[in-house]
């Protein structure tokens, strides 16, 4: 049989769920615009958060697409057979629509139908929620599983840990998921499912979002129930194709292929990493991240700089990082126009080689001065010039020294427990959050945002916000700092606005509507047919201040905004970016 591309899957996948009502929205960025929930998006739900949360979409309550994603929980299992740091995701969702009946009819049906994918029954399992002191036992689902032709020994029940899925931060909408197994390996499948198997991989997950975690971890019924889906693109092409691993899959392969020829010697899991590294730093690129010591930007200096090192290692020519970068884009450019710009990738990539060589002659001087390395050390080193512990060993090795890799471990595992809880923080008070605090600054944000084009010009764009009910931060383009009188007259003009009486109206209408009237849309979202437009006004004169496509919440009236802005903080955050903090005061 021929095999299943990756563009004939996106488009039957699509396809199936339009003849089932469901409109197809355009993917957003990996750079969340409104969320700082998370760094990156990590699955097609992120963008639809105030959908779920009751939010009306302007596509509608059916909705689908496929959706870049980035996730950096499981970077360790890089190089095995189902891992990748960048991976599509094919979803679709209710939004307070169909359920659990219809969502997993047509996860069935589009899994095992003729006209669908025609997966054999025999390999396919599945997990349901076992239940909990707050959420009962999902047996209804088990029980529709089970009328579509699943033996009860291939239905798993597993607890929070296995079958209820939020998105990645701490509060936010979630529920009981049912996941879907594919049997992998040659071998005839056994009669019972068991996810410790890893022959056994998970394709497809069905959330039913009946619910939000509020901010103290209290599970809250949602007045209205969602559906959200996510099958990985990548793993469900390895099943229906019979590959072995992600890398066979032919929206990885051609860069598996380049790398392995350009290495001189043959490490197959160093060879894995460098393509999955350098295919996901492609995607964040051209989404706008660039190399830095923090945030998104340090998660892609991390990955670069470990596959910097590999390559030298592999003995690959120093140019390596330009053909890859070609091979990305012949790959991806067609489905994913904004990897297309394959020399200006390759641009930002080199510029990373330059810094790494300093950094490196730093790193090799003070494994040179320290006659044992200790474990702190090696976290330094990581921390400070994003060394991975792999090239500290190799260093220290080759001077003959040894690393406490223990130590090493446990430094980096106290630093995590603090990100983990200052990503906690964050998200607490992200859009999630529709506390009345967070909308005012929301709509503060949209404020600043025009007063600042008024002020320094139309190249101003938001590169990113971050809100919590007591500041706004706000990132967009521009280069230079701010002179004092610039940043006085931006909030003169801001508070003028709020000493006025406008209204925030919302408007959803065409996208080339939208464009016409003026409307800006936040850095690298693209969007569909239908847009959602808040734009603020003066109903007297119909004078315009503000028009942002955006997925909202915000305030009625300005008069809700009750204080006026004060700039506390202008700063540069990386080249071309500026970052403002700003509090409204009473
Ligand atoms: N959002 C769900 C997931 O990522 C579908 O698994």
């Amino acid at each position: 049989m021929e095999p299943i591309t990756s563009s004939l899957l996106r488009a039957k996948y699509l396809a199936f769920f339009a003849e089932r009502g469901h409109v197809e929205i355009p993917a957003a960025s990996l750079v969340p615009t409104h969320d700082p929930s998370v760094l990156f998006t990590t699955a097609g739900m992120h963008p639809l958060v105030p959908n779920l949360l009751g939010e009306p979409h302007p596509a509608g309550r059916r909705l689908a697409n496929v959706q870049k994603c980035i996730r950096t929980g499981d970077i360790d299992e890089v190089g095995d057979d189902t891992h990748l740091v960048s991976f599509e995701m094919l979803g679709n969702w209710s939004l307070g629509d169909y359920y659990k009946d219809d969502a997993i009819r047509w996860s069935f049906e589009l899994l095992t139908g003729d006209r669908g994918l025609a997966l054999p029954l025999a390999r396919l399992g599945v997990t349901c929620f076992a239940g909990d002191d707050h959420v009962p036992i999902d047996r209804e689902s088990a029980a529709i599983w089970e009328s579509l032709g699943i033996a009860t020994a291939r239905i798993q029940f597993l607890g929070r840990d296995g079958n209820w899925w939020g998105p990645a931060g701490q509060t936010g909408p979630c529920g009981p998921d049912t996941e879907i197994f594919y049997w992998v390996d040659p071998s005839p499948p056994p009669r019972q499912l068991d996810v410790a198997d890893k022959r056994w991989v998970e394709i497809w997950n069905n959330v039913f979002m009946g619910y939000t975690k509020a901010a103290d971890g209290e599970i809250v019924a949602l007045p209205r129930v969602n559906v959200d889906t996510g099958m990985g693109l990548e793993r469900t092409l390895v099943a229906i194709n019979g590959l072995r691993s992600v890398y066979d899959v032919d929206t990885v392969k051609p860069l598996y292929d380049l790398v392995r020829g350009l290495a001189s010697a043959a490490n197959e899991r160093e060879i894995r990493i460098i393509t999955d590294h350098v295919r996901a730093a492609c995607f964040m690129i051209a989404d706008g991240v660039a190399p830095t010591g923090k945030d998104r930007g340090y998660v892609l200096r991390r990955l670069l700089r470990r596959c910097i090192f590999a390559a030298q290692q592999l003995g690959m020519a120093p140019d390596w990082y330009r053909r890859a970068t070609s091979c990305v884009t012949a790959m991806l450019g067609d489905a994913y126009p904004e990897l297309r710009d394959s020399d200006g990738i390759a641009g930002l990539i080199e510029d990373e080689v330059a810094k790494f060589e300093t950094t490196l002659a730093h790193g090799l001087r003070l494994v040179a001065k320290r006659p044992v390395l200790d474990g702190r050390t090696a976290f330094d080193l990581f921390q400070t010039y994003g060394f991975p512990f792999e090239l500290t060993r190799e260093l220290a090795e080759r001077q003959g020294k040894h690393v406490d890799e223990a130590e090493f471990r446990a430094e980096l595992e106290r630093h995590r427990e603090l990100s983990r809880s200052a990503a906690g923080g964050t998200f607490a008070s992200g859009l999630a959050d529709h506390s009345a605090e967070v909308v005012r600054y929301h709509t503060l944000t949209h404020l600043l945002q025009a007063a600042l084009r008024e002020v320094l010009g139309e190249h101003v764009t938001q590169r990113g916000s971050n809100l919590t009910k007591d500041r706004l931060r706000f990132d967009f383009s521009h280069r230079e700092k701010i002179a004092r009188e610039d940043l006085a007259r931006v909030e003169g003009m801001v508070n003028g606005w709020l000493a006025r009486d406008l209204v925030v109206e919302r408007a959803t209408m065409r996208e080339a509507e939208a464009r016409a009237i003026g409307a800006i849309g936040a850095f690298g979202e693209k969007y569909g047919e239908l847009v959602s437009v808040y734009s603020v006004v003066d109903r007297g004169s119909g004078e315009v201040i503000s028009r942002e496509f955006c997925g909202g919440p915000h305030v009625e009236a300005l008069a809700d905004l009750r204080g006026r802005l004060r700039i506390v903080k202008e700063e540069g955050i990386a080249a071309g970016i500026r970052r403002i903090k700003a509090v409204l005061e009473q």
